[in-house]
């Protein structure tokens, strides 16, 4: 299968003539494109090559949900992606694993493509690689409970160190032979727990024009989840694979 290229515009550009320009300056087939909810509509019309993802979606499918978006009128629209579990969503927004897990559940049942996004925070990580893995693994089960197998083929996960994203702020390197080995065990745990047969797993996390073959040459990893690098057209599309 190909490699995934997501672009998480997470809450940019400031305008939809600007998002417009830029999703133009992107398209491109093998790329998916996440820009904010208010701007999918715009860019359903713009884009040729790339697809269209959205940042999230609600649990439930209709309601007295004040603000909320479901999956079934995101694939109205012709989004195909949903990122779901971003940590940024976890840790801003205190969306909890019960959450997630039925966020999943209902995307995917809509027909959705999920890309579950999870990884360790920082303290897990200093505390050294046994905590992170009970730390992967723990999130992992939890967000894939009670799931369909039916359903697993339309699952991505992107595995994203919580350390590691927007690393340029923090003074944090990105660590791809540490991040290599996580997810060799978070293919490992999805072959066994739940008989995959062939999981996929992404990386995100400061993924950039200077990095991304680290991360993409190699045959374990399924392909990357930009954040800044994605606003950024010159630099976002030397990332090939
Ligand atoms: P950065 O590429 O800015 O580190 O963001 C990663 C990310 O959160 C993508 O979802």
């Amino acid at each position: 299968m190909k490699k995934l290229i997501v672009a998480n515009w997470k809450l940019n550009p400031e305008s939809a003539k600007a998002a417009e320009s830029l999703a133009r300056l992107e398209d491109r087939s093998g790329v998916v494109i996440c820009p904010p909810t208010i701007y999918l509509a715009p860019l359903k019309k713009v884009l040729k090559r790339a697809k269209l993802g959205a940042q999230d979606a609600f649990w439930i499918e209709e309601g007295p949900y004040t603000g909320a978006v479901s999956p079934s009128q995101l694939v109205d629209l012709g989004v195909k992606y949903v990122i779901i579990g971003h940590s940024e969503r976890r840790y801003l927004l205190q969306e909890s694993d019960e959450v997630i897990n039925q966020k999943v559940e209902t995307a995917l049942k809509a027909g959705l493509q999920v890309i579950l996004c999870i990884g360790e925070d920082l303290e897990s990580h200093e505390k050294g690689s046994d905590q992170t893995r009970l730390f992967i693994v723990d999130q992992l089960g939890r967000a894939l409970k009670n799931v369909k197998s039916k359903y697993f083929k339309n699952i991505v996960i992107a595995y994203e160190p919580v350390w590691a994203i927007s690393t340029s702020n923090s003074g944090l390197e990105d660590a791809p032979d540490e991040s290599k080995k996580i997810i060799s065990l978070i293919k490992t745990f999805l072959k066994k727990r739940y008989l995959m047969h062939n999981p996929r797993v992404m990386y995100g996390g400061s993924v950039n024009a200077e990095n991304f073959d680290e991360y993409l040459a190699d045959d374990l990893i399924d392909g990357v989840l930009v954040g800044s690098a994605s606003l950024n057209p010159r630099e976002f599309n030397k990332i090939q694979t």
